[in-house]
């Protein structure tokens, strides 16, 4: 499957793309992740990204569209992707078209998970990251096994920069601005999804599936 997950910060989307991506044996494709990846990696493009990512505002058009464009470059998205986090622009959901019908590979669906921004804001309160790896854990709703460890590869877990609570509430001003208006153009191509995001991960995950057993 080519799909899109899209949503406001913390809403859950990259734990479901992570789910999805392990249940079909497709990549999944988190520009936050790369970006995250290019930082810890001390690269130019990480440092440029840094100063954005910190104060909680995007990363330029161009750097996130060649970064997408060299990802598709690679064999693996024939058999299908989950982008999560990606596009989060008109722009780079335009580019994003282009490259894909230079491809010959079209999305067929766009899933928008929504969900009250108290529920984001908890959820992303209560996020710990894996140091290594980058899984995700909650604190209340999936808490590691054993504290402050990642269960994968032992590794630490972290607080991200951006997810303290003024950055987040920013995260979502420029969500409002510049991701919103993604739900009329995906709408209008009739590839728009809504889920419902309030409940436990294990619910969302079938209501997931059962909308893309629909679109199949
Ligand atoms: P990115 O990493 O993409 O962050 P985001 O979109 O803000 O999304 P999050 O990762 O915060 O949340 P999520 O929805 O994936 O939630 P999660 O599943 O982790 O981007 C970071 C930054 O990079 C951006 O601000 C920007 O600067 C830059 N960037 C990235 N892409 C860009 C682009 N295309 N253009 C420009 N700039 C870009 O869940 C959150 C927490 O809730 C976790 O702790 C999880 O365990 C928990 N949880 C999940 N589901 C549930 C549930 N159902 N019930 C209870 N808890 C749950």
């Amino acid at each position: 499957m080519r799909l899109i997950f899209f949503g406001p910060p913390g809403v859950g989307k990259g734990t479901q793309a992570k789910r999805l991506s392990e249940r079909r044996g497709i990549p999944h494709i988190s520009t936050g992740d790369m970006l995250r990846e290019s930082i810890a990696a001390g690269t130019p493009l990480g440092l440029k990204a840094k100063s954005f990512m910190n104060v909680g505002n995007l990363v330029p058009d161009d750097v996130i569209i060649g970064m997408i464009e060299d990802r598709f470059a690679q064999k693996d998205v024939r058999e299908g992707f989950v982008l999560d986090g990606f596009p989060r622009t008109l722009p780079q959901a335009e580019a994003l078209d282009r490259l894909l019908t230079r491809l010959r590979i079209p999305i067929q669906g766009v899933l928008f998970f929504t969900a009250p921004d108290e529920v984001v804001v908890d959820r992303i309160s209560g996020r710990r990251t894996c140091s290594r790896c980058q899984a995700t854990y909650h604190l209340r709703f999936q808490p590691p096994k054993r504290e402050g460890t990642c269960d994968r590869d032992g590794a630490g877990l972290l607080q991200r920069p951006d997810d303290a609570e003024a950055k987040v509430r920013e995260r979502l001003k420029v969500y409002q601005a510049m991701t919103a208006p993604l739900i009329p153009y995906y709408e209008k191509k009739g590839q728009l999804r809504r889920v419902a995001a309030q409940g436990g991960v294990e619910e969302i995950s079938a209501e997931v599936e059962r909308i893309l057993t629909a679109i199949q």
